[in-house]
């Protein structure tokens, strides 16, 4: 893991102390706090988790867990920079994306991702799917003959290792450029609970074909206000997948149905 410790640490720290008091939260180990000059998060590895929130508040501060062990502490007054501290979270950790998470657990929650929208579209033609957020390029194991997938990903790191697992990528400029209705589907895993923005949703949008479907999951429930968006301000129509078990686990599936 690479550091990137700057003066405000000693500030960090005691932010981080209060917190720890009232989190039940007992750090065995720093391994590393990474700051920009805008935003900072912190890493601490070797943590008792003892009913430890998710997210709590302490004065005006938030402090976030994610991937278990990883910590954004950030001001409330400041939550338009929680997706630049997305955004320098994942550059940082892109190369350790695998080893931190539970692949197998992504690769399925990829793969009922696909059955759902294989199923929707009923398609005995060829289908063009854009993995919205394709992280490391999981999903490229599921591209066969008939299944085409392209990866988009904000992060430039992430975008380099899908490329080199072989899935097709794409960056906002191409995105761009690409024709309206292009896509059959969209789906985004393990994406909107990270959801701060929904600044280029509506690009992508205009590049699924009509009654074509964005889905993803929800892990935790987070990020349930973007379906408001989808509702109100794309007008999609919702669809609501009652996969109780899988759900359990990855959290709830929502669909969005251009018109
Ligand atoms: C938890 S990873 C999931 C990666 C992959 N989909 C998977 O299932 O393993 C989230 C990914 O979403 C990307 N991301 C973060 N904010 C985003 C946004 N606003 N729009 C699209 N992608 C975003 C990150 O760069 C990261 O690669």
């Amino acid at each position: 893991m690479r550091q990137a410790i700057d003066s405000n640490r000693e500030t960090l720290f005691f932010h981080l102390e209060d917190s720890l008091m009232i989190g039940e939260l007992i750090p065995k180990t720093e391994k590393s706090i990474l700051v920009s000059n805008k935003v900072y998060f912190c890493y601490l590895d070797g943590i008792v988790l003892n009913n430890l929130k998710d997210i709590f508040l302490i004065n005006n501060l938030i402090l976030t867990r994610y991937l278990d062990r990883f910590y954004f502490l950030f001001s409330t007054e400041r939550l338009e920079i929680k997706q630049e501290i997305i955004d320098v979270f994942f550059e940082i950790i892109a190369l350790d994306y695998d080893e931190l998470i539970d692949v197998e657990r992504n690769i399925s929650n990829i793969n009922f991702l696909l059955n759902i929208i294989i199923k929707d579209q009923n398609s005995f033609g060829s289908l063009r799917i854009l993995d919205y957020g394709c992280g490391t390029g999981l999903s490229q194991q599921f591209v066969r003959n008939g299944l085409e997938i392209i990866g988009y990903d904000r992060c430039p790191i992430m975008r380099n290792l899908s490329e080199r697992r072989g899935l097709q990528v794409i960056d906002d400029e191409i995105l761009m450029q690409i024709k309206d209705g292009s896509f059959d589907a969209v789906f985004a895993s393990y994406v909107f609970h990270l959801f701060s923005n929904t600044n280029n949703l509506c690009t992508v949008w205009n590049k699924l074909k009509p009654k074509g479907i964005f889905i993803g999951n929800f892990h935790k429930g987070k990020g349930i206000n973007v379906v408001d968006f989808f509702r109100n301000e794309l007008k999609g129509e919702v669809i609501i997948y009652k996969s109780v078990d899988y759900s359990k686990i990855h959290g709830e599936y929502f669909g969005f149905r251009k018109k």
